[in-house]
C-alpha cells in the first residue's frame, strides 16, 4: 500500500469520527434546546395547545410521550383538552414528526411531563427552591415565568429572568 493511499485512508477515518461526534452533539441539543434550531410550527397546534399554557415545543418530549398524551386529552392533567378527531390527528402527527430523541427504558410508561424529564431536571438543578415556590412561578410547567420568550419557543439562556 502506498503511503499516500494510507494517509488518505487515515484522514478519511478521522473525518468520519469527527462527523460522528458532531452528529451526537447535535442530537443532544435537538432534544431540548430552544434557540439553536429553527422553530417548527403548526397553526392548529399553536392555537389549541397554546391556549392554556405556552405551546410546548415538540422537541421537548419523545414521540411516544406525545402519542400517549394525544390519546388521553379528555383527561389532561385534570382538565378536558379534547379536540375534534381530525384536529387531534393533525396535531399528533406534527408533534411526533418533530419530537425529541430522548430515550427511556423500553418498558417505562411514556413521560407526559416535560418538567419530569431527565434533561429538564438537569438544566434546572440550580434554580433555588424559593423561586419554584414563588407565587409568580407556581408550577415548573409555567415556563414563561422565567423564559421570557417561551411563547415563541425560545428558551435560550440570555432570555431567562427569574422572579425574585
Ligand atoms: C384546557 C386547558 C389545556 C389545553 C387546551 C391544553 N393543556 Fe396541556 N396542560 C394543561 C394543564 C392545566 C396542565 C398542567 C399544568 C401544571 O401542572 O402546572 C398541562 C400540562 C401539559 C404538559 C406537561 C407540562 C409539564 O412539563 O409539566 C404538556 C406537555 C402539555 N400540557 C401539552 C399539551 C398539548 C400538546 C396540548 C394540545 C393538544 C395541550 N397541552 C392543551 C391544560 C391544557
Ligand atoms: C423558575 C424559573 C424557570 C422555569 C419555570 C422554567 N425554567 Fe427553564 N431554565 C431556567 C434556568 C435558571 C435555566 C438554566 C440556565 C443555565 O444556567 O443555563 C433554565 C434552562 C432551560 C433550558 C436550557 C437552556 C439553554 O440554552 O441552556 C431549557 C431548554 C429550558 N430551561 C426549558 C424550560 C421549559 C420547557 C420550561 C417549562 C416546561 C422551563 N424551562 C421552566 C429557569 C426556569
Amino acid at each position: 500500500m502506498s503511503s499516500v493511499y494510507r494517509n488518505a485512508l487515515r484522514m478519511f477515518a478521522v473525518i468520519m469520527l469527527l462527523a460522528g461526534a458532531v452528529a451526537v452533539a447535535q442530537a443532544d441539543d435537538d432534544e431540548h434546546e430552544g434557540g439553536r434550531r429553527a422553530s417548527v410550527s403548526n397553526a392548529k397546534w399553536q392555537a389549541e395547545c397554546g391556549s392554556c399554557h405556552v405551546a410546548f415545543p415538540p422537541r421537548m418530549l419523545p414521540a411516544a410521550s406525545w402519542r400517549e398524551m394525544m390519546s388521553g386529552l379528555g383527561k389532561h392533567f385534570g382538565t378536558d383538552a379534547s379536540l375534534e378527531a381530525p384536529v387531534a390527528l393533525e396535531i399528533g402527527a406534527f408533534l411526533e414528526k418533530n419530537a425529541g430523541t430522548g430515550k427511556q427504558e423500553p418498558t417505562a410508561k411514556p413521560q407526559l411531563r416535560i418538567s419530569e424529564t431527565r434533561w429538564f431536571v438537569r438544566e434546572h438543578d440550580e434554580v433555588p427552591e424559593r423561586v419554584w415556590k414563588n407565587p409568580l412561578v407556581k408550577s415548573p410547567a409555567n415556563c414563561a415565568a422565567c423564559h421570557t420568550r417561551a411563547e415563541s419557543g425560545d428558551y435560550r439562556e440570555r432570555n431567562i429572568r427569574m422572579p425574585e
